[in-house]
């Protein structure tokens, strides 16, 4: 824990550019470069450094119901990500594949028996200062950083409720980010021990090398089904001509020429 801490200290944006500037500093490379940029000011510095670590450094005072969080949601989330959290046909889901039980153990079940149909952000996010910081930092998708503290509290926190996570009348805040963290359903899911951590561990998968008597070829057991073939138009089109990455074409058999002519942006118009 210690030491992932340190990582993401050293790896955030605030570290790093205090870093450049004492170098910068230190090799007298400000004159070197006269009369190129300016020193940045500490307002410049101050609405760049956002992030919010997972011991909540960075955190902004403040708070938000979860009331107020589903007025944001319902203007401003649920057109991409649904009115439940469950998500429409493109994005991932938020919401979904938590139990009580999950809240209780910090671990959650569906994730390791595969009974929920996909990870929902709620089911995988491992600490509530990262959803907090991405929401923030990146969404509405359309409107990135637009919201207001408050907001981010809100919605958050509406997240949260309709994982069952916290009640109706919960207002999260700064003062009790750390309490509700401690009932994320996912808390003690995360891993440090792989090399996805640390290029020294040990890698996630293992496979043996078989010599004899192997299993026959893969067997497919899933693809995808034909009232979804052209719900995004034509994979093989869209693919780059380098590279050995290539799309599968998903136009349906049947698919005609004069239908392709109505595609609007790989989509079909409706006549
Ligand atoms: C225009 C569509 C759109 C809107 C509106 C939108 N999002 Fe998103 N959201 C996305 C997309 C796309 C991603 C994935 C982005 C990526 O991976 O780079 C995403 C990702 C997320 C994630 C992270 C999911 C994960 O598991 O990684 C969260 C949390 C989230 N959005 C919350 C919100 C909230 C809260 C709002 C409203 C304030 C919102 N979004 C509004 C499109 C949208």
């Amino acid at each position: 824990m210690e030491n992932r801490i340190k990582l993401l200290g050293l790896l955030s944006h605030a570290a790093l550019a205090l870093l450049l500037c004492s170098l910068l500093l230190k090799t007298g490379a400000a004159q070197a470069f006269d009369g190129l940029g300016r020193v940045a000011t500490s307002d410049e510095v101050k609405a760049w450094d956002i992030d919010v670590r997972p011991d909540f450094v960075g955190l902004p005072k403040g708070s938000g119901s979860v009331a107020k969080g589903m007025e944001v949601w319902d203007a401003q989330c649920a057109s991409c990500h649904g009115v439940f959290g469950e998500s429409n046909e493109i994005f991932t889901p938020i919401v979904g594949g938590t139990t009580a039980e999950d809240i209780k153990k910090g671990r959650v079940q569906s994730l390791k028996d595969g009974s929920a149909p996909q990870r929902t952000t709620l089911m995988k996010v491992p600490t509530l200062s990262t959803l907090w910081d991405y929401i923030n930092r990146a969404m509405p998708w359309t409107a990135p950083k637009s919201l207001s503290t408050e907001e981010v509290y809100a919605v958050t926190a509406y997240i949260l409720n309709m994982g069952g996570v916290v009640g109706d009348d919960f207002v999260l805040s700064d003062q009790n980010m750390a309490q509700t963290q401690a009932k994320l359903p996912n808390r003690n899911g995360m891993q440090t021990n792989h090399g996805m951590w640390l290029p020294s561990g040990k890698p996630d998968v293992k496979e043996l090398r078989c010599m004899s008597n192997c299993k026959p070829d893969a067997r497919v057991i899933s693809f995808l089904p034909d009232y979804a073939r052209h719900a995004h138009g034509n994979l093989q089109d869209q693919n780059r001509l380098v590279g050995p990455v290539r799309g599968v074409p998903t136009l349906p058999p049947a698919y005609n020429k004069s239908a392709l002519n109505n595609e609007v942006n790989g989509r079909v118009q409706e006549k």
